[in-house]
């Protein structure tokens, strides 16, 4: 099983952005825990803060892989480009958040993107991902059933 993993917006800045909302673990140290728990799973990683190299390598990718775990940070709430590309792909996209968004200011409360989603994870920090790709897993499951 292959899935992409895609984070936009300042989460490169993870571990030291915002630590009592984000936490002070860098992706990259959480993605080789992931990596070690998934053994049998492709976790590929991608990140940018620019939202047409995320539309780009969603269509890259999104035809080849199983599934796309994307937090798309504050792009979440503004972007219909990014809604128009997650409903032109086949691989079902997982919404994630790290941070409770609904518990935050109202501007979080409205994604742009959950309705072409297969499904919204937010609120565990982290684990958010996880917890993502356990859905991935349990949708390849079904569609082989
Ligand atoms: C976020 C929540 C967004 O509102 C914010 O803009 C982010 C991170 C999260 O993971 O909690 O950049 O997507």
């Amino acid at each position: 099983m292959k899935i992409q993993i895609i984070n936009g917006p300042n989460l490169n800045l993870l571990g030291r952005r915002e630590p009592g909302i984000y936490g002070s673990s860098s992706f990259d140290d959480y993605l080789q825990k992931l990596r070690a728990a998934y053994p049998d799973v492709e976790i590929n990683y991608y990140q940018s803060n620019i939202e047409g190299e995320l539309i780009d390598k969603m269509q890259q990718i999104g035809f080849s892989c199983d599934g796309i775990v994307l937090n798309a940070g504050a792009y979440t709430h503004t972007s219909i480009a990014l809604q128009d590309c997650i409903r032109s792909l086949q691989a079902p996209v997982i919404e994630v958040h790290i941070s409770n968004v609904h518990k935050r200011e109202e501007f979080r409360h409205h994604s742009m993107i959950s309705c072409a989603c297969a499904g919204v994870i937010c609120g565990f920090g982290l684990d958010s991902y996880r917890l993502a790709v356990e859905a991935l897993k349990g949708l390849a499951t079904q569609a082989a059933e």
